[in-house]
């Protein structure tokens, strides 16, 4: 495992930014495997800018979101497609269809979660998977106790995830209550994994993940098993260690 010591939100999205620019450079076609929340908003900013300046080219790559809220259209501005087109895909020469996220209407949830697993394997597996680290150390909506072997999946959000997420939404009532969710599994398949973390509400569980048991209560602690995970947080999020 290799970690990054940023020195704030900023220095940390143009490292992570640089660190997927590579992965473009080194393999037009690759799949990076994307996620939503505010850390890796900053990167997609910078990947934009360096696209606008002509040094990168998406138009071969293929992208697989981690996660999408069950029940939510790709055109409610709360659901992780609209996040994606709003935050990357609109602004690059990705190819859309080539982009994918779990389908959030699908109301029959082993169908979505069959037909992800499907989509992911067609891509050949995912090259570069980026993460973002819940406060209760949950990854893609993988939350505390979640078995580790699990596929995409339908989950049942934590009340901390809907708290934390509720800042998003006009109340509390309007967040969802189901996701899903690549599993595991799925990340852990991915050949390389950057986790982008920010910010002093983050220390202690950054200091869990990556020091402490490797434990499903941790679900992001199974990363210490990857062979090539790069951690890419700031001074704040590093201030436990
Ligand atoms: C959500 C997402 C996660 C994300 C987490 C942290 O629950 N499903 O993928 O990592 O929030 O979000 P933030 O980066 O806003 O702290």
């Amino acid at each position: 495992m290799v970690i990054y010591k940023a020195k704030d939100y900023q220095d940390m999205s143009r490292k992570a930014a640089n660190i997927i620019s590579a992965q473009i450079i080194m393999k037009p076609n690759c799949v990076l495997g994307l996620a939503t929340g505010s850390s890796p908003v900053g990167t997609y900013k910078q990947l934009i800018e360096w696209y606008k300046k002509g040094d990168l080219d998406f138009s071969q790559v293929t992208s697989v979101n981690l996660d999408e809220y069950k029940g939510l259209s790709p055109e409610n501005d709360q659901s992780y497609r609209y996040f994606m087109n709003t935050n990357l895909f609109d602004h690059v020469n990705i190819d859309k269809t080539r982009t994918f996220v779990p389908d959030g209407l699908e109301a029959d949830s082993e169908k979505a979660c069959n037909d992800y697993n499907a989509v992911i394997r067609k891509q050949g597996g995912v090259d570069l998977q980026l993460l973002g680290l819940g406060h209760n150390g949950h990854i893609g909506f993988n939350e505390p106790g979640a078995a580790f072997e699990k596929e995409t999946h339908c989950v049942d959000l934590t009340e901390s995830t809907i708290e934390a997420n509720k800042r998003f939404f006009e109340s509390e009532d309007d967040v969802p209550r189901q996701a899903y969710t690549m599993g595991i599994k799925n990340i852990m398949q991915a050949k390389k994994i950057l986790v982008v973390v920010s910010g002093e509400d983050k220390a202690d569980i950054l200091k869990e993940v990556l020091y402490g048991p490797i434990t499903p209560k941790v679900p992001a602690s199974i990363l210490q098993l990857h062979n090539d995970v790069t951690i890419v947080a700031d001074e704040a999020a590093l201030s436990k260690i």
